[in-house]
């Protein structure tokens, strides 16, 4: 039997920086006139400002130990030469090549992808200027206006959450549109203003065989086929998949379906043929831009040593978090409106990857893995659920995103929006004392008796973690740069809690529920042996 990474000496020398660290304020550490410049990094344009964590310069030592100790430059190596670190699917881990120079050769079980890569590329570019340029057009001659994208999970929340962040660089004339819930009312609702004769579909499903997706699609067909006939199906329908075999049964022409490759996880593949309602929306230049900005965080990630790296910091910050002070949460809050959809993207991200309790030998692990991640975009989050973060009893670290110029300004709107975002997270690291409280009522018109009435009210406990990141301004560079910053944060934090990140079978158990329960609720299936409970209700549903 193998020792537990929790008996060992490096394990339990954080323990006792936790024991030591616990009896100090966040306040207090931030007195140190030398806190910011020893507790952020500066690296291409972004700011990485952590001098809001409950940690300092030795914990995070050991920390940097734990990523060697994992042999985490051992499991960048295995990832970035194509070995099947994802063992429970027997598949290699290559998002990276989707973004990486055409010149330089990246293995696959020893074959080269990247000239596959690239003639995706190079097709997708091609399409992107017929449908811009009206050269492509719907069966009757018209200009396709609208593209709806159907798919789910890692084939909807990264092209959806980009073209919303990217809404300052959109192509005029083109509006896209994203379905996914196999709930009628979300395509019945897209569709509502949508005219046939100028409406593109992009399937897309990495498996092509998901069932809400594929309900979406035939329901979309059929939308089509009532105004325009079969034979529009081919000006009107293009896939995005691995399985192009299921497209083609599907009804699509090969010639118009985009291909990617099992070794792009769904949630990982924004990069890939799926980025195709994305690069419509900005642009193909603009797309190419976002491949830049995650291949430049590919390199930093690669070369940049422990102390200097950013996706390995925030990879530390989070095992610190969660497995030493005991957060069970993280809130991810973007100052930024366009960057509105962030948290729903990395919700996926994180928790699909690290949501997990076995390690890579199925053992049960004994500390715990990926926190629930949450959020929503300042200010509005202020005024709903910063009230627990402020005066609530939970440890919930904080993730501050903001941009230092605004990507769609108006005046006076970026300093104040700024300042919403700097006062929240000095409130939450500073706290306010009774003390404190007290002196401000007052100063206020407050009498004695009153000041020590609602003192206590008033109190903030502050000692909240957070962690700044500024981004210049949002543009698809940027943007490129942002997102491979957390899917190597995701990397990194599978080697240090020893997880696969890239496999998902928590998923599975429910979709094959619903395949034996649609029967069921159809009224054929035999109820008799299901749970009571399960029973009951589908009775219930039945019942007229
Ligand atoms: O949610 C499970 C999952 O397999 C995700 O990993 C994936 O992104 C999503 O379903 C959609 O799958 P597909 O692209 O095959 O339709």
């Amino acid at each position: 039997m193998t020792t537990s990474i929790t008996q060992s000496p490096l394990w339990q020398g954080l323990e006792q920086q936790s024991a030591r660290l616990n009896k100090l304020h966040l306040r207090n550490l931030c007195a140190d006139p030398e806190r910011f410049s020893r507790c952020s990094l500066e690296w291409d344009g972004l700011l990485l400002d952590f001098s809001k964590q409950r940690i300092d310069g030795p914990t995070l030592d050991l920390l940097r130990q734990l990523w060697q100790w994992r042999d985490g430059p051992g499991w960048l190596a295995r990832m970035i030469t194509g070995e099947p670190i994802n063992h429970t699917e027997g598949r290699a881990v290559l998002h990276m090549a989707l973004r990486a120079a055409p010149d330089q050769a990246i293995l696959c079980q020893g074959r080269d992808v990247m000239p596959d890569v690239a003639a995706v590329l190079d097709r997708m570019e091609d399409f992107c200027r017929r449908i811009h340029q009206g050269q492509w057009r719907g069966a009757g001659g018209e200009m396709i206006r609208n593209v709806v994208n159907i798919g789910i999970g890692g084939s909807d929340l990264g092209p959806k959450m980009a073209t919303q962040a990217l809404n300052a660089c959109q192509v005029p004339g083109l509006k896209l549109h994203y379905v996914s819930n196999v709930d009628g009312a979300h395509l019945a609702a897209t569709l509502a203003d949508l005219d046939p004769a100028t409406t593109l579909f992009i399937i897309a499903s990495k498996t092509f065989t998901t069932q809400e997706t594929m309900q979406n699609a035939a329901s979309a067909r059929q939308w089509l086929v009532a105004t325009l006939g079969e034979g529009a199906v081919a000006r009107h329908f293009v896939a995005v998949s691995t399985n192009l075999k299921a497209v083609a049964e599907f009804g699509i022409d090969p010639a118009n379906a985009f291909a990617f490759w099992d070794w792009v996880g769904g949630r990982f593949s924004l990069w890939s043929a799926i980025g195709l309602p994305l690069a419509l929306a900005v642009g193909f230049g603009n797309f190419r831009r976002l491949l830049e900005g995650g291949r430049a965080m590919d390199r930093h990630f690669l070369t940049a040593p422990a102390e200097a790296n950013l996706p390995l910091t925030l990879a530390l910050l989070e095992v610190w978090n969660t497995d030493f002070l005991g957060a069970q949460t993280r809130a991810l809050l973007p100052y930024s409106q366009s960057l509105e959809l962030l948290p729903r993207y990395l919700q996926q991200l994180e928790m699909e990857s690290n949501g997990k309790r076995v390690d890579r030998a199925g053992q049960v692990l004994d500390y715990p893995s990926a926190p629930i991640l949450w959020g929503e975009a300042g200010t509005n989050g202020q005024h709903a659920f910063y009230q627990l973060l402020h005066q609530g009893e939970r440890l919930v670290p904080c993730d501050f995103i903001a941009c230092r110029e605004a990507d769609l300004p108006l005046p006076g709107h970026q300093a104040l929006l700024l300042a919403n975002c700097l006062a929240q997270s000095k409130a939450l690291m500073q706290g306010k004392t009774l003390e404190e409280a007290r002196a401000e009522l007052l100063a206020g018109d407050a009498s004695q008796g009153q000041a020590a009435a609602l003192a206590p009210y008033k109190v903030f406990p502050g000692n909240q973690p957070s962690t700044t990141l500024l981004l210049p301004r949002l543009d698809p560079y940027t943007l490129g740069q942002l997102i491979a910053l957390f899917e190597h944060k995701v990397f990194a934090l599978g080697v240090l809690w020893n997880l696969n990140s890239f496999d998902q079978w928590g998923v599975e158990y429910g979709k094959q529920l619903a395949k034996q329960l649609l029967p069921m609720i159809e009224g054929q299936g035999d109820i008799t042996d299901l749970d009571s409970s399960s029973a009951g209700l589908i009775a219930y549903l039945k019942r007229s």
